[in-house]
């Protein structure tokens, strides 16, 4: 039987959590971000709605094809007097087999000849974004995501690390984050090696569950065996931060069958750790409808999960980062929310805040000074676009100055949980109270179910509030009533 409300807390976080509790204080002023998290079932089945994950704000909803390829050109040359460091995210659409309740941006196929064609136009792109950037402008932050990265060949990968070095100065290992997304069925030890070798350092690993009957329903069978020996390998070869994703909510799960995986992964102990909601929306995702509904856990089966999961983790050691992440208390993502330099963007959290992020690939999104812009989403419309000599930017949105304030103060929560007023208002020249006053009387009955406290320098998201930091952040969404009844969200839990 599951208790409302339980503690979940890291080894060494009691004394520091315990000292802040209580005390008469200013919620601005306190230090250290207190990292303990609260599991409360009873609040968390009150607030459980649909809501944005916040990698970008305002979401890729608000994109509009009024920002196209002539602005985005304008506004990332209008950055080079910044001289900011940039960020590069690569789309690798392609993966061998469907898992079905995979909600990214895939294609499936058995055939690699159509690898070098879409490398060729990356290339041709790469180009035309370098064009655009001052050359001493360094890379500090890389990322391959998909569809499965090293489903391309070994030499493809080292000629698309090459080309990306014609075209960008890339930082020192020591200081450039440059991670990679693994398929463990799609990836040996020279793979691995190899990686290294062409400068990544850092990497997340697929396994979402190494239940047979879980694997059986969606079509995604992979041992622990050839799981475990890539993390070997890893850090075999000097890979930092190694982190894997898991995913509940998928079928026959259960909280004990899930524990069994969780167990497996704990005991091979990796830096960080994703647990995601599964989010099963079949009218968007044609595989998911290849998911048996009756087969999926109900939702207080979930809670039951999640629950388990985050109190294993904080028992074992892991902190509660928010939004489905966790970390080892001393891996770089729980020291940057420590001492306030996390970031949140479109892989998740960061610990490099102020780069331009340049989206290369088919349905890429970039983050250029005050704008999103996303590339093409069909392959040949992305090919057309490149054939053509045009970037092929096709939607986005130019923040207003309110979108850009608003997505400070949801970011500061997001990644720190707390806000303090004074920093907000020297950064945006306003009165936080004038300026919120709509947003922060939504926060009241919040407040009064112990979720956070607001006092006049801020507000402090309590450890029960941890878990619900999306609802937190919806108050500040300055679009979420319209957005509300959508359908476009996944559920909080
Ligand atoms: C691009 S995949 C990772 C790389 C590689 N393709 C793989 O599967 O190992 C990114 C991650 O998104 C998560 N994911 C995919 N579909 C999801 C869904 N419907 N709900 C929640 N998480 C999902 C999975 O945990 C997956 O590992
Ligand atoms: S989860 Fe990964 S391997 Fe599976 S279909 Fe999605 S992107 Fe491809």
């Amino acid at each position: 039987m599951l208790e409302n409300t339980t503690m979940t807390q890291a080894p060494g976080e009691q004394q520091r959590s315990q000292g802040a509790a209580g005390t008469a204080r200013s919620l601005a002023s306190e230090g250290a971000a207190d990292q303990r998290t609260v599991f409360d079932l009873e609040l968390i089945q009150r607030y459980d709605q649909s809501g944005p994950r916040y990698t970008s704000y305002p979401t890729a909803l608000e994109f509009d094809p009024a920002f196209d390829e002539n602005r985005y050109k304008q506004v990332c040359q209008a950055t080079n007097a910044s001289g900011r460091p940039l960020s590069l995210y690569f789309h690798i659409p392609f993966c061998d087999t469907v898992c079905f309740y995979c909600a990214c941006n895939k294609i499936a196929t058995k055939d690699r000849t159509m690898v070098q064609p879409y490398l060729d136009r990356v290339y041709k792109e790469l180009a035309m974004q370098s064009a655009l950037f001052d050359d001493d402008r360094v890379v500090e932050q890389l990322h391959w995501g998909g569809g499965t990265p090293t489903f391309i060949s070994a030499a493809q990968m080292r000629e698309l690390m090459a080309e990306t070095r014609k075209q960008f100065k890339l930082a020192d290992d020591d200081v450039g984050e440059y991670s990679i997304e693994i398929d463990p069925r799609e990836a040996k030890g020279d793979t691995i090696a190899l990686l290294r070798e062409i400068g990544f350092n850092r990497m997340s690993l697929g396994v979402q569950d190494f239940d047979p009957r879980v694997q059986k329903a969606v079509n995604r069978i992979q041992s622990q065996e050839e799981t475990f020996a890539v993390l070997d390998a890893a850090r075999r070869e000097g890979f930092r931060s190694i982190s894997i994703d898991l995913i509940y909510g998928l079928p026959h799960q259960t909280a004990e069958s899930f524990m069994e995986t969780l167990e497996q992964i704990i005991a091979v102990g990796p830096e960080r750790l994703s647990v995601f909601n599964y989010a099963h929306l079949p009218r968007r995702f044609m595989p998911q409808r290849r998911i048996d509904e009756d087969q999926l856990p109900p939702p207080q089966v979930k809670l039951e999960i999640l629950q388990a999961t985050t109190e294993r983790l904080a028992e074992a050691g892991w902190l509660y980062i928010g939004m489905d992440h966790f970390a080892r208390p001393d891996d770089e993502l729980a020291l940057a929310q420590r001492n306030g330099t996390l970031y949140r963007n479109f892989q998740g959290y960061s610990t490099h805040a102020d780069c331009d992020l340049i989206g290369i690939g088919v349905t890429s999104i970039g983050k250029v000074g005050a704008t999103y812009g996303q590339n093409r989403r069909e392959l040949d419309e992305y090919y057309a676009d490149i054939d053509g000599g045009r970037l092929p930017v096709f939607r986005g949105i130019e923040l207003s100055r309110d979108d850009e304030v608003r997505r400070d103060v949801i970011t500061r929560l997001i990644c720190h949980f707390k806000l303090d007023f004074s920093e907000v208002e020297r950064a945006w020249e306003l009165n936080f109270q004038d300026y919120f006053g709509r947003d922060l009387a939504k926060l009241e009955g919040m407040q009064a179910d112990g979720l956070l406290e607001i006092d006049s320098s801020g507000i402090r998201v309590l450890p029960k509030g941890r878990m619900l930091i999306r609802n937190i952040c919806m108050a500040f969404d300055a679009y979420m009533e319209a957005k509300q009844g959508q359908g476009g969200f996944s559920k909080v839990i």
